[in-house]
């Protein structure tokens, strides 16, 4: 077969995941799409703010000059100043236009940085529960992906990253609020993380880069905030992203904000400019730079959000359900009663609610429920929680 070796090997390895997915369409042709729940997809329902779609509108009737043109393959100078803006207001930082590079959605963004900071056979480490891709995107770019269990609790575990490191860790990737655990890391252990990755990078002599994942840091519950990586370490990035923020994933915009207290900050810039050139992404979309360029840090309204997650955490702990309430996402990961998350994914998918099994995250024994879709869906889908733990419960005596 002419597919290259790698690929095959994760087309085998994702396989599952394909399988579950075939499964959800095979169950929507048999029983009717209306009568399946499926909370497996991270795919934001909640419609865009007004203020996107009037932004476009505006934008097609000014019809600037040269607005599908290429542009500088950063983005707009005036779109990276706006986000500049924004990214100092909210990670109190002195980040400028200079710091910050335009990009396609917070996966692109990654295998940018990614490209500029690997050699072959360098790490990558990740603290799990996380999102997978991880793996694919080192790879793509001769690295290798480490993860490393986190706390019980779904925080970082620091002393388990330190133990990762070594002389080939060229950095370390968090994502915070999580996914799939819905979980901030706190500040205490973004300071701590900081402080260990200071002094490992001086004991290996050379630079660690912690980047920070947060497309989600818009979606958060309560009073929560998430801490900024750039008050707590100096060769850090944050990637990001408004597929979620402004439920646009499709449109595939996000950006790249390097702390200004990075080593040789400008040599890194210009590597993630031209690593966005390079890999064939040219520039982020242009008409999109353009809006979110305009309504930096508007985000939607994550009151159905909100309203799901309590009726989820509320219904299932009453059933019996072990589970953390999340911190922010739109994501609930709890323990796969019996722990084998896919004996538990597959009794689900017989009851029609369609979930992820936790091992797609590196955490077997639990599985992700994603709630971005109607309540109706959701309100359907407990039934179906109900009897399957309930058939758990007896047939194993749990
Ligand atoms: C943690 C995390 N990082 C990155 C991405 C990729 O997002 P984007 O659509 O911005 O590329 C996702 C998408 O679900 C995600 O959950």
């Amino acid at each position: 077969m002419a597919i290259a070796r790698r690929v095959r090997e994760s087309m085998k390895s994702s396989s599952w995941v394909r399988a579950m997915f075939e499964t959800g369409i095979r169950l929507k042709r048999e029983h009717g799409a209306e009568n399946v729940c499926d909370l497996s997809l991270g795919n934001p329902d909640l419609d865009p703010p007004a203020a996107f779609h009037s932004t476009i509108s505006d934008l097609l009737s000014e019809d600037p000059d040269g607005m599908h043109a290429y542009m500088p393959n950063g983005g707009y100078p005036e779109v990276r100043r706006a986000v500049a803006g924004y990214v100092a207001k909210e990670y109190g930082a002195a980040v400028t236009g200079d710091h910050i590079v335009m990009s396609c959605g917070a996966g692109g963004a990654l295998n940018v940085v990614l490209k500029s900071i690997l050699d072959p056979g360098d790490t990558v480490i990740a603290p799990t529960p996380c999102f997978m891709e991880y793996r694919a995107y080192a790879a793509n770019h001769s690295g290798e992906l480490v993860p490393v269990d986190g706390a019980a609790d779904f925080d970082l575990d620091v002393d388990a990253v330190e133990a990762a490191i070594d002389s080939r860790t060229a950095a370390v990737v968090i994502n915070s609020p999580n996914n799939p655990s819905g979980r901030v890391y706190p500040e205490r252990t973004i300071a701590s993380l900081g402080a260990m990755l200071e002094a490992k990078s001086k004991e290996i002599g050379r630079t660690i880069y912690l980047v920070s994942d947060e497309p989600y840091r818009k979606i958060v519950y309560g009073d929560v905030s998430v801490p900024s990586i750039f008050s707590h370490y100096r060769n850090a990035v944050v990637v990001s992203s408004y597929s979620k923020e402004l439920s646009i994933p499709g449109e595939r915009i996000g950006w790249i904000a390097a702390s200004p207290d990075c080593d040789e900050v400008e040599i890194l810039v210009d590597a993630l400019i031209l690593c966005t050139r390079i890999l064939g992404y040219v520039n982020a979309p242009a008409l999109m730079q353009r809006v979110v360029g305009r309504i930096a840090g508007c985000a939607v309204d994550i009151a159905p959000y909100k309203r799901r997650k309590e009726l989820l955490c509320s219904r299932l702990s009453e059933m019996g359900y072990d589970l953390i309430e999340p911190d922010g996402t739109f994501y609930l990961f709890p323990k796969a009663p019996g722990g084998d998350d896919l004996a538990f994914v597959e009794a689900l998918q017989k009851e029609l609610v369609l979930t992820v099994p936790g091992r797609g995250f590196g955490k077997p024994g639990y599985f992700r429920i994603a709630f971005c879709v109607d309540d109706e869906v959701i309100s359907r889908s407990l039934d179906g929680f109900e009897t399957v733990i309930r058939r758990f419960r007896s047939d194993r005596r749990l």
